[in-house]
């Protein structure tokens, strides 16, 4: 084995709460995880396992009340929970962007698609900013160069007629369509680390390759690193080198994607894996996990799956926390079958 290379971004035991009425909500709870340069990683698991508010954990954007109340999020040798507001701006423009999960909530309805584009190529000084003394003819031919950055970045992610489809409102965009638009927004800054929050979920399959060949294609070209964020393990087994199971904000298991699809550990992973419709098997039959998404509100202790585990002993509800273990060929499993 070679020297493992620095990770461009580590999370230490993150922990992010929501005080609620029924009490505190563990919403991540005590999470580490490594990205490199250039990785795929995806993070699935149930909905409430915290995958959204561990990407808004990381650029520091959990909403009002949730806080994050320790741990550590390292970024180039820096933690940028100890960053100021203005620096994490800064990292957020210029090294980090984000795809969040609802595109009508992040695009501006009273805007037209192309100046939003335009806003966010300005804000991260791909074009210049409008505040010359000189002409208006100037000023015209700065808008036509900046509307030509904003027609190439549409085509680039692959929004047809651009130029039309600069001058349109987002409510005249389809789903897809919007997801392309946010992409673009995203992308404007050419990031190092791309945190893509369920960018697929609500479109039909076809646009859902489509946009998933986009990453693609950005990861290969520039180099970005990749946080796949889905509840669709068939996704992230086509897309991602490796995987984290997430359930109730803990990491349940961790490895390559080829461990963890073909040869999955934590029995959560089993039931979300023998979820998965299988079109080469002719028969097989859809088992879904039995029991409900737990209320993170109230936990039973020891591991939050055993209530809906198969193969739970009673040890498994006693202890305080299951520790996350680490096997020999690598993957993190936390369980205590391993
Ligand atoms: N604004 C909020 N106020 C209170 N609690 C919240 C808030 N946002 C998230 N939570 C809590 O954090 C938990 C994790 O939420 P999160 O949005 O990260 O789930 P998720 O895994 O992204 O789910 P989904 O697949 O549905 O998007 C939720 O179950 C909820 O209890
Ligand atoms: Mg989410």
């Amino acid at each position: 084995m070679g020297m493992t290379p620095q990770p461009l971004l580590e999370l230490r035991d993150l922990t992010t709460v929501f005080p609620t009425r029924r009490g505190l909500v563990r919403a991540v709870d005590g999470l580490s995880f490594q990205l490199h340069e250039g990785e795929k990683l995806g993070i699935v698991g149930e909905s409430g396992s915290g995958k959204s508010v561990t990407l808004l954990s990381i650029l520091r954007l959990v909403p009002h009340p949730g806080q994050i109340v320790s741990g550590e999020v390292r970024f180039r040798d820096g933690n940028l929970l100890t960053k100021s507001a203005r620096e994490m701006r800064q990292i957020r423009g210029r090294d980090m962007a984000m795809i969040f999960q609802d595109p009508m909530t992040t695009l501006n309805p009273a805007f037209l698609v192309g100046e939003q584009v335009r806003e966010s190529l300005r804000t991260h000084g791909i074009v210049p900013r409008s505040n010359s003394p000189f002409s208006r003819l100037f000023d015209r031919r700065r808008k036509a160069a900046e509307y030509q950055c904003v027609w190439e970045a549409m085509a680039d992610v692959g929004i047809p007629v651009p130029r039309q489809s600069a001058r349109r409102y987002p409510h005249q965009f389809s789903g897809g369509m919007q997801q392309r638009a946010l992409t673009a927004i995203a992308l404007a800054c050419e990031p190092h680390v791309l945190l893509a929050d369920e960018p697929t979920t609500a479109l039909d399959v076809t646009i859902q390759a489509q946009i998933l060949a986009l990453l693609d294609k950005i990861n290969q070209e520039h180099g970005t690193a990749i946080v796949l964020v889905t509840h669709n393990l068939a996704v992230v087994a086509e897309f991602c080198q490796s995987i984290i199971v997430m359930y109730a904000g803990q990491l349940m298991e961790k490895g390559t994607t080829d461990q963890v699809i073909q040869d999955p550990m934590h029995p959560y992973t089993r039931g979300l894996l023998r979820c998965l419709p299988r079109i080469d098997a002719r028969r097989e039959k859809i088992s879904p996990i039995p029991g409900l998404v737990p209320d993170l509100a109230d936990l039973p202790p020891g591991c939050p799956f055993s209530p809906r585990c198969d193969v739970a002993m009673p040890e498994c509800s006693q202890l305080e926390a299951i520790p996350l273990r680490e096997l020999p060929d690598g993957r993190l499993v936390r369980c205590l079958l391993h």
